[in-house]
């Protein structure tokens, strides 16, 4: 039987990955920072990376799904001997190496150098690397955009968005993430890449909330304002300690289309992401 450490096991990823490496008849030794109850086909090591810990376990395979930096500096000085390694980043290395946000541009340095690195060390020892790079994600009622709105719109009734909020997306669902590690790990064509892995439908931003609030029963208005108001409103917000994670470079990316290709991935992983038709279930409700 297969073996798979899996870093982010408990993430909404990283619990989707593992229910389909279960499923699939693999052993998961799932790594948290806090104690977890071993379950069938799944033991915990606790264990945080920001620290660092050694591993004596012998596994045919290593999956990141948690922070990337930190799984990148805990295997190049590890002597895991994994044949085959899965990682997640974020499109974000792509999106944000432009954004005029200092911040933004600093983390897509990191996860750029975050994803080399790990290609490097993998090759060093003879093992092969996918890195996945997922744009918005959802699904397990625990993201921090789709979630977000509902739990929003729930308590306000309505949700509101700024007139310039046009920009296409492909949220993409965490099983079809899974299902891709998965088909990392058993298709030799999708070892050495970095793959893109949008959602299976681009749809535009306003759409996408409209769908959004539609799981909730009775569904809240959706208002759209004119940009500078929004703006206006948002600054007061910030003021005040709220909001954020809405930073202007957030907003000024809502009439961006962040759109990628899935013809790689399909082509490598054979990868077949599901069209955006949420409901409650995945979002919290
Ligand atoms: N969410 C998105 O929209 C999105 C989009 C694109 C890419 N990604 C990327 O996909 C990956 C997973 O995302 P996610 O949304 O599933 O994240 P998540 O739900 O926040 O889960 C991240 C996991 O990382 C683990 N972790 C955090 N710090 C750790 C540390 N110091 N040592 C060991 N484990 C640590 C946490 O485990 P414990 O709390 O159990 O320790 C947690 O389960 C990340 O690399 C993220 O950047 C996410």
């Amino acid at each position: 039987m297969p073996s798979a450490l899996v870093f982010g096991a408990g993430g909404q990823i990283g619990q989707a990955v593992c229910t389909r490496l279960l499923d699939a008849g693999w052993q998961v030794l799932g790594v948290s920072r806090t104690p977890r109850v071993d379950a069938a086909g799944i033991r915990w090591l606790q264990a945080d990376l920001a620290v660092g810990f050694g591993i004596t376990d012998a596994v045919d395979a290593v999956l990141s799904c948690g922070p990337l930096d930190l799984f990148s500096r805990w295997y190049a000085g590890s002597a895991l001997a994994a044949a085959r390694v899965v990682a997640f980043s974020s499109t974000s290395a792509a999106v944000k190496q432009d954004s005029p946000d200092p911040a933004e541009r600093r983390l897509a340095k990191l996860l750029q150098d975050s994803e080399a690195s790990v290609s490097a060390s993998a090759a060093q020892r003879r093992a092969h690397a996918t890195v996945l790079r997922p744009t918005l994600v959802y699904g397990a009622g625990r993201d921090q955009t789709l979630t977000r709105i509902v739990a929003i719109a729930r308590q306000m009734r309505c949700f509101v968005l700024p007139a310039c909020a046009t920009g296409l997306r492909q949220p993409v669902h965490v099983d079809d993430l899974a299902a891709a590690a998965l088909a990392a790990l058993e298709r030799p064509a999708g070892q050495g890449q970095v793959y893109a892995l949008p959602g299976g439908e681009s749809l535009g931003y306003r759409e996408m909330v409209r769908r959004t609030l539609a799981v909730l029963q009775p569904t809240p208005r959706l208002l759209v304002v004119p940009t500078p108001m929004f703006r206006l409103a948002l600054s007061a917000a910030h003021l005040t300690g709220s909001m954020q994670q809405a930073s202007p470079a957030v907003l000024a990316r809502m009439r961006d289309d962040l759109v990628f290709d899935p013809g790689p991935a399909q082509r490598g992983l054979g990868y077949a992401p599901r069209a955006f038709r949420p409901d409650a279930t995945m979002l919290g409700g």
